[in-house]
């Protein structure tokens, strides 16, 4: 049976990506770092779907012995697919993960990309990756994010807080940078495997669209956390702009089920140029070997 692993799978996107999944007759590794969360959303899953084809898998992005751990516990014999969704967003105070590193960095970009490599190395039967951007990281897209911007992949890891003069701003251009990490490491991953003749796997970011009410507003502010999970999502009926979970998590899984491209870049079902920045080759190379050096790959778990 083809097996997926969702991250972040019991909430927002990342649930509807695995109902999604499970209708298409995949099984579904639910790998959430909640452990009480994912049970709830188990049983929702059983009962949307009817489907009982899911396994829990307790995964902390933000520890990468917890990754570790993940990757040794969890069987991959089965695993044909894996959609790097979890993600995170805050402002104040500067947040770290385990190892140390700036948290919207630590899980969206690192975590990910260790997960990655790992699955490379021990998951046989892997063919599909789909790794959760936004449309954040493009400054020509008008929104509520600051334009990414960052010289040295050790600036996200260990931030100098003591330039920051506006948190809400900073939080926003942490994310904007994360999601920027997430569109660089597909490309060059997507690279990477048609060098090294595994161009059966398919890699592609993708950009689920503004979907106001999942967890990813809980940190805002209380006036945006209100209009985020109480007045937005009645809008979804009316206004192209705003999504739901449930057609973009459809997306997202059909970027697993039918994909037939890889380093691309697809905002719902359609493809489309991501951000200029994200095509510098040079910066893609130079984050993937700061990333191998920040997460502690091991020389025989490199993939280059
Ligand atoms: N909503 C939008 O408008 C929007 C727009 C563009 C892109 N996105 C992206 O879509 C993805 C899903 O976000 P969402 O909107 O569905 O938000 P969400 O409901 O908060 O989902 C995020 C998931 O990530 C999990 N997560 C956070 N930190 C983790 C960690 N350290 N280890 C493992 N899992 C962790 C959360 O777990 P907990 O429940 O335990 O916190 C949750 O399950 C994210 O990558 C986000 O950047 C969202």
């Amino acid at each position: 049976m083809k097996t997926v692993i969702v991250t972040g799978a019991n909430s927002g996107l990342g649930l509807y990506t695995s109902k999604h999944l499970l209708l298409q007759d995949y099984a579904v590794v639910l790998a959430c770092r909640n452990l009480k969360k994912a049970a709830k959303a188990q049983k929702w899953l059983h009962k949307k779907t009817g489907k009982k084809r899911t396994k829990i898998a307790h995964l902390d992005l933000a520890s990468f012995n917890h990754i570790r751990k993940f990757c040794l516990n969890t069987p991959l014999n089965n695993v044909y697919g894996v959609v790097c969704n979890a993600g995170i967003s805050y402002a104040h105070p500067t947040r770290f993960t385990q190892d140390g590193i700036e948290e919207t960095f630590g899980v969206n970009h690192l975590g990910h990309f260790l997960l990655v490599n790992l699955l490379l190395g021990k998951a046989q039967n892997l063919q599909r990756i789909a790794v959760v951007s936004s449309d954040a990281h493009n400054p020509d897209i008008q929104g509520y994010h600051p334009p990414p911007y960052y010289e040295r992949a050790l600036e996200l890891a260990y931030p100098d807080d003591s330039r920051v003069i506006n948190w809400e701003k900073e939080g926003a251009l942490r994310y904007a940078n994360s999601k920027l990490c997430n569109v660089l490491f597909v490309y060059h991953l997507a690279e990477e495997l048609k060098k090294t003749h595994r161009q059966h796997i398919l890699v592609n970011a993708f950009n689920p669209g503004f979907i106001p009410g999942t967890g990813l507003g809980k940190n805002s502010s209380p006036v945006s956390k209100f209009l985020w999970f109480n007045v937005l999502p009645l809008f979804s009926r009316f206004s192209k702009a705003i999504r739901t979970a449930n057609e973009s998590g459809k997306a997202l899984a059909s970027l697993i089920s039918e994909a037939n491209a890889s380093g691309k870049y697809y905002d719902g079902f359609k493809e489309k140029p991501s951000s200029k920045q994200s095509y510098d080759k040079k910066q893609a190379q130079k984050l993937w070997w700061r990333s191998e050096e920040l997460a502690h790959l091991k020389i025989n778990e490199k993939i280059e």
